[in-house]
């Protein structure tokens, strides 16, 4: 019998929720292993586009550089083409992920990160990298055979899949980011809702030099619309993976209806066919299946496991939320597990992760799904139908532009697509109503909805927009400030595993209080003055129309740039207060007076 290994965290998974959560894990220090059943990183490019949240993420982990310099920029993010092919007639263009002129202003003003497209075959060997230069002790090609909770903590069995031995870690407590197969969820029996199998995807990886196709229109994505295909709503989509050498495309098909043929020539044969040019040379990498499913776990906790990523929610590419979710899953548990894990809070406030993300989590599926289902009204306008003859479709494709009506009907199911590719308020507004969060559940209404519209700020749809705010609950929003000739964004003042006190033009008796919190809960507390001429400089009197405090008021944000707690003006007893929150913060009971 095998002498167990113990460890305080088993993260089961190395996708980029088990990465993020392994490098957390081991900036903070934390007894942790990372073990993944595959022998290396993601082996194909998957998901791709990475919102800023994200970036913001990276930029905690002292890793937005690393991603930057090897993902493909904003720039070239700008348009999505939809065509009859490459070579053939654009139907429709719409500038997205913030690079439009009407939308870049709002994306540039929301964070001090932009958004880029970097495939996960490219994003995971970074994170990795970040992960072991904190000494994370990640194992591959180990599989999570089994699992189980007991009085000492949760007993896996894992295998060595080289060598097939098997053995025994003991862990206080695991998390899921196993993926959409998720062991741990099956093993600890959490419970979903939502519908798996909606529909087949095959994802081809292939090289094809397009340059001249997209150098005038640089893109992410290219849909390619011609009638008679085997699916209707689309011929395939081109996914840029390296501009404009390198794709993924993508293509739906009905299982009902039968397998596609994946051989070497069909695939060359499909993709010669949305390229529209039977000169360019094509060679075939990859292929593999997927699946379109829409569901959530209904919580994200059970005992000492926990789901994160795909694990817990399964949801289709549309707004390219994957591996963004699952990314910012990890960056709100970890510093969760880590401040448990040290004694400084009390296990309750590892109830707030599900609180926090599973709605998250509800609202990122179901916006997914309502893009897809969004897409539809395109192929309508084109007048594409089910099961219609490929010369019925092209002619009326052909009869499109001359009629008026159906030119507006494309310009307005064209308009619907900000919904999934100019959609900040998905993307950023995350706002969070939990035990961890003082006053939630007063007024601060929970994620998705709108605090703007109570502060008085012009607001949209809150998919679309996002409406900074300082209430509790919300991450704290960017302004770029000044300190000793540099410039640096609110964002950087707070995070890197820290508690960090923001205070106002008054901050009298405020650093008193955060060493009196520090005292109390074993963890500094930063404080950074946040005025104009103040020690962060708000020399564009951004800051000041953001906030929603007093002269004399403070922000406490968390690790994961959380706001916890917004004391208005200075009470009586800075400290007292402060430590009240910190109690809330930390999952704490409050202790007697
Ligand atoms: P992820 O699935 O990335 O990682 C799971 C990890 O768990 C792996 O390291 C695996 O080895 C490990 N694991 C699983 N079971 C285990 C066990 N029993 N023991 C040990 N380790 C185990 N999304 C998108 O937005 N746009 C896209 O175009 C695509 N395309 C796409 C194509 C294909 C082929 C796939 C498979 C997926 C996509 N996705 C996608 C989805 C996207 O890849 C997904 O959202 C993220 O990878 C989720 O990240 P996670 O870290 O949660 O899981």
């Amino acid at each position: 019998p095998d002498t167990p290994i113990r460890t305080d965290v088993l993260v089961v998974g190395a996708g980029p929720a088990g990465l993020t959560l392994s490098t957390i894990l081991a900036r903070d220090e934390v007894d942790a292993i990372t073990i993944t059943r595959y022998s290396g990183t993601a082996n194909s490019p998957r998901a791709h586009i990475t919102n800023q949240r994200t970036m913001e993420v990276f930029r905690d982990l002292g890793l937005e550089e690393a991603v930057t310099e090897v993902a493909t920029p904003n720039e070239y993010m700008r348009n999505n083409v939809w065509a009859t092919s490459f070579a053939g007639q654009e139907i429709a263009r719409l500038e997205t992920w913030g690079t439009g002129c009407e939308r870049s202003g709002d994306y540039e003003l929301a964070s001090p990160s932009r958004m880029c497209n970097i495939p996960q075959h490219i994003l995971e060997p970074v994170i990795l990298q970040g992960a072991q230069d904190n000494g994370a002790d990640i194992r591959f090609s180990t599989e999570l055979i089994s699992a189980v909770e007991r009085s000492d903590g949760v007993h896996a069995t894992v295998r060595d899949r080289d060598s097939g031995e098997e053995s025994t870690i003991i862990a206080r407590y695991i998390v899921g980011a196993d993926g959409g197969r998720s062991t741990v969820a099956e093993e600890f029996g959490f419970t979903f809702t939502g519908e798996s199998g909606l529909g087949a995807a095959l994802n081809i990886w292939l090289e094809a030099d397009l340059t001249q196709y997209c150098d005038y229109r640089p893109g992410t994505l290219y849909w390619m619309a011609q009638p008679g295909n085997d699916y209707w709503v689309g011929s395939g989509t081109w996914i840029c993976v390296k501009p404009y050498t390198e794709w993924v495309l993508l293509c739906m098909y009905d299982p009902n209806e039968g397998e596609p043929d994946i051989s070497t020539e069909a695939l060359i044969e499909r993709a010669r066919l949305t390229i529209g040019d039977p000169d360019v040379d094509i060679t075939i990498k990859q292929v593999s299946k997927w699946q379109i499913n829409h569901v959530v776990a209904d919580d994200y906790r059970r005992g000492r496991a926990f789901l994160a990523g795909d694990a817990a929610h399964r949801h289709p590419p549309a707004n390219g939320l994957g591996t963004n979710t699952s990314v910012q899953d990890a960056f709100n548990l970890g510093w969760k597990l880590s401040a448990v894990l040290r004694g400084e809070a009390d296990d309750a406030l590892l109830d707030t992760y599900s609180q926090e993300r599973q709605p998250v989590g509800r609202r990122v599926v179901d916006r997914a799904m309502k893009s897809v289902e969004d897409m539809g009204p395109i192929s309508r306008a084109l007048g594409f139908e089910p099961g219609q003859s490929a010369e019925d479709g092209w002619a009326s494709l052909n009869a499109l532009n001359a009629d008026p009506k159906r030119r507006q009907e494309l310009i307005e199911a064209v308009e619907l697509q900000h919904f999934q590719f100019n959609a900040l308020g998905i993307e950023l507004g995350q706002k969070y109503a939990s035990d961890g969060i003082v006053g939630a559940g007063a007024d601060t209404g929970g994620v998705g909805s709108d605090p703007g519209a109570e502060a008085g700020i012009r607001s949209g749809d809150p998919d679309l927009d996002y409406v900074p705010s300082t209430q509790a609950g919300s991450l704290l929003p960017h302004a770029w400030v000044d300190h000793e000739r540099h410039r640096l964004s609110t964002l950087d003042l707070v995070g890197d595993g820290e508690w960090t006190l923001l205070t106002g033009h008054d901050d009298a008796g405020w650093a008193e209080a955060a060493a009196e919190g520090s005292r109390v809960t074993g963890r500094e507390i930063r404080v950074a003055q946040v005025s104009m001429g103040g020690e962060f400089n708000d020399v564009l009197h951004r800051w000041v129309s953001l906030i929603d405090t007093a002269d004399s008021g403070a922000l406490l944000v968390r690790p994961d740039r959380v706001i916890v707690w917004n004391c208005h003006e200075r009470p009586a007893d800075p400290a007292a207060a402060l430590v009240e929150a910190l109690n809330v913060g930390l999952g704490r009971k409050p202790t007697a007076a």
